[in-house]
């Protein structure tokens, strides 16, 4: 038997096995009409005929349509074939000898006679021995291993820099943070120092301005206007000791530093703090205010005008609202 490459076993065996599986039905009502013209295709042109097409020509042939009908079983080409390659018993003597010896010259169909089913030919085809059909790659020589574990050998040397790198870095990053450390030190140092060598300046309004002239304040009367910006109140009244006069209170409690209100219906300050009240002239009469309200620094300007002096306070428990500096007579 010669041997057959795998692809060429493979492609035999898909040919025997697309006959094979379907072998019932159309092949086999072939050879009663193919008996009036038994094979003459195969033997007269001395051709060399393929297994598959012997098959069909011996299926197609009346010899083995004979048997088949008689006993009323379809055979498939591969049967039929397989019947034919046999050769004992064969009707047809003639021209069945020369197919058998075709396919005896043939190697193709000694494999596909032997009785073997398309899976065994196919796992026959799959078999490790079907690799040998495979180009083996030429073995390499064992002196070149050596020759080609070198290059590693160099590679192995970058690790060794590298890791004298990480060490370089471990020790140098330690030193190079201690340097950054007192650097920002000195930086944050210098720039306390600059802030304090500049000191905060509290700019205030001038304590002294000018509110108006005295007719701008009608008697028995309290001007909130300045209360807001200036922290004073403008007064002229005579509930204090019957002189009319004008005189300028600091809105400030003299409890905690509250800033009081001025109640025009109830005509006294209080303070929203803890409840102190003061009358019109800044007189205590409730609350924990310890005292009555301060006076600030008032004259008449030259020019007529009112002018305030917060500089200056004036408390009546001290006796100072006896200072003409603290009034305007109207
Ligand atoms: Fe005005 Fe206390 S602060 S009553």
């Amino acid at each position: 038997m010669a041997k057959l490459s795998t692809a060429e076993k493979i492609a035999l065996a898909r040919k025997q096995g697309a006959f094979g599986g379907g072998g019932g039905s159309a092949p086999a009502e072939e050879p009663a009409p193919a008996a009036e013209t038994p094979a003459p295709a195969a033997a007269p042109s001395g051709k060399k005929l393929s297994p598959l097409e012997l098959a069909r020509q011996q299926g197609a042939s009346g010899a083995k349509a004979a048997p088949a009908a008689a006993s009323g079983k379809k055979l498939s080409p591969l049967e039929l074939a397989r019947q034919q390659g046999g050769g004992a018993g064969s009707a047809s003597a003639a021209a069945a000898d020369k197919p058998a010896a075709a396919a005896k010259a043939d190697p193709k169909p000694a494999v596909s006679v032997e009785g073997k089913s398309v899976k065994e030919m196919i796992d026959a085809a799959r078999k490790p021995d079907a690799e040998s059909d495979k180009p083996k790659l030429p073995k390499l020589p064992k002196k070149a291993l050596p020759a080609a574990r070198k290059p590693v050998a160099k590679k192995q040397a970058v690790p060794d820099e590298s890791r004298r790198g990480i060490l370089g870095g471990l020790v140098l990053t330690p030193f190079l943070a201690a340097w950054g450390l007192l650097g920002a030190a000195t930086g944050a140092f210098g720039l306390g120092v600059a802030r304090f060598m500049m000191p905060n300046v509290l700019v205030e309004p001038p304590t002294k301005f000018k509110i108006g002239t005295p007719g701008d304040f009608p008697p028995e009367t309290v001007i909130t206007k300045f209360k807001a910006e200036r922290g004073i109140w403008v007064v002229n009244t005579s509930s204090y000791n019957g002189e009319q006069v004008i005189y300028a209170l600091a809105s400030v409690c003299t409890h905690l530093g509250c800033t009081p209100n001025w109640l025009e219906g109830e005509q006294k300050y209080k303070c929203p703090c803890h409840g102190s009240g003061f009358y019109k002239s800044g007189i205590n009469f409730e609350g924990p205010a310890p005292r009555p309200l301060e006076r600030v620094g008032l004259a008449l300007a030259s020019d007529g005008m009112l002018e305030v002096d917060k500089g200056r306070k004036f408390q009546q428990e001290m006796g100072q609202w006896e200072d003409g500096a603290s009034y305007v007579p109207v």
